[in-house]
């Protein structure tokens, strides 16, 4: 019973995973990267530093 219960609560999450990246493709993509690396020309163009790449280079 709570196996059941389990196994639905991971298919809703692995949904909602599907979901979001679905969004992240037609929303953030075009700036942030398909993995998250942002795209050099974006943060060149706004003058900023990018700041989820080099926060993802100094966590493991
Ligand atoms: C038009 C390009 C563009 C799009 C589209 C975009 N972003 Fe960004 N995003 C940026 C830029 C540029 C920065 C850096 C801003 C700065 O440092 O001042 C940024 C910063 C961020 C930050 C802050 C990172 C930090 O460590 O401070 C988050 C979180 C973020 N974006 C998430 C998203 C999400 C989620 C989406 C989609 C819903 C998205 N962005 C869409 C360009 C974009």
């Amino acid at each position: 019973m709570f196996a059941v219960a389990l196994a639905a609560a991971a298919a809703m999450y692995a949904a909602d995973a599907k979901a979001g990246k679905a969004q992240y493709d037609t929303s953030c993509k075009s700036c942030h990267g398909p993995d998250g690396t942002p795209v050099a020309a974006v943060a060149k163009m706004r003058k900023v530093e990018m700041k989820i790449s080099s926060r993802r280079k100094s966590s493991p």
